[in-house]
């Protein structure tokens, strides 16, 4: 197995050749004057199996993983397995009006006209993956949440909403803590109140689980609460930090601490998918 990693992913490929002994391949990625960008891989890929890690976001990325596709295949290796950490535009994963595209969807079937078999990190609506006719999967790090959580005390895992349920479980079955997610429940025309739904958090030490931060507004308002009915401790946990409108300015000071894993690569990724999607690669050998 070779790795080849995009621009968006170097830390996260060199990690995952690490762990699965994969060799890393020389890439060479710059810009034109005009921006454009430009790829080649400095690799014979002839008969190799190949695996692209390359996050698409922002956009840029997302063409150098097409390009960087195009290279690889070019080269005539056996098969290519397209790793996306995060998926950019994952989100818009139904139409909200009429009108829309569904661009998560798009993107999805787009990747799969080009790579032999896809494989996302906790993609924030796996349904979408429904739209591939070729092997795919969606690997999870937060079972290597839980592992990092396990010397921090943490004693309640959260999710945000219901949606993120399953995430708060996986990380609270590998510290044998309880789990719970936080409702909205609406006091009057101008109160809201967030809590969770089921289990008392005072005076613990609480891990909120999601999948992405972007605003940080969720993550914000939801410690706040917590921290109003006498949590002791709140850390922040995320698959996929984005950190839009300076979010990391202004969780720092409400959380006690806040972490995500290297599928985009910034100050708080302490938690690596190397792991997760090492594990995927050497099932399937
Ligand atoms: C939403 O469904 C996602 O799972 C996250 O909760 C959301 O993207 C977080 O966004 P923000 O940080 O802007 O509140």
């Amino acid at each position: 197995m070779i790795v080849v990693g995009g621009s968006a992913s170097q830390k996260l490929s060199a990690a995952l050749s690490k762990v699965t002994g994969a060799r890393q391949a020389k890439v060479e990625i710059k810009r034109f004057p005009d921006g454009e960008c430009y790829v080649r891989i400095d690799e014979d890929l002839k008969g190799q199996e190949v695996v692209v890690v390359q996050t698409t976001y922002p956009d840029p990325n997302l063409v150098e993983l097409f390009i960087l596709l195009d290279a690889a295949r070019r080269m005539g290796p056996s098969k290519i397995t397209t790793v996306v950490p995060y998926f950019g535009y994952a989100r818009q994963d139904k139409l909200f009006k009429p009108g829309e595209a569904i661009s998560a969807r798009a993107f999805v079937k787009l990747v799969g006209t080009c790579t032999d078999e896809f494989v996302s990190v906790d993609l924030h609506a796996p349904k979408v993956l429904e739209e591939l006719t070729i092997p795919h999967t969606n690997v999870s790090v937060m079972r290597a949440f839980g592992e990092f959580f396990k010397d921090k005390g943490v004693n309640l895992v959260l999710a945000p909403d219901k949606g993120a349920l399953d995430r708060a479980n996986t990380v609270a079955k590998v510290l044998g803590c309880p789990w719970d997610h936080l409702e909205k429940t609406r006091i009057d025309g101008s109160t809201v109140k967030m809590a969770p739904k089921a289990i008392d958090a005072k005076g613990k030490v609480v891990a909120i689980v999601d999948d992405i931060i972007a605003t940080g507004g969720t993550i914000i308002k939801a410690t706040e609460a917590l921290k109003a009915q006498g949590a002791l401790k709140v850390f922040a946990a995320c698959a996929h930090g984005l950190y839009t409108s300076n979010a990391l300015d202004r969780l720092t000071p409400v959380c006690d601490a806040v972490y995500s894993a290297d599928t985009l690569e910034n100050p708080t990724s302490h938690v690596s998918a190397a792991g997760a999607l090492a594990e995927h690669f050497m099932k399937k050998r």
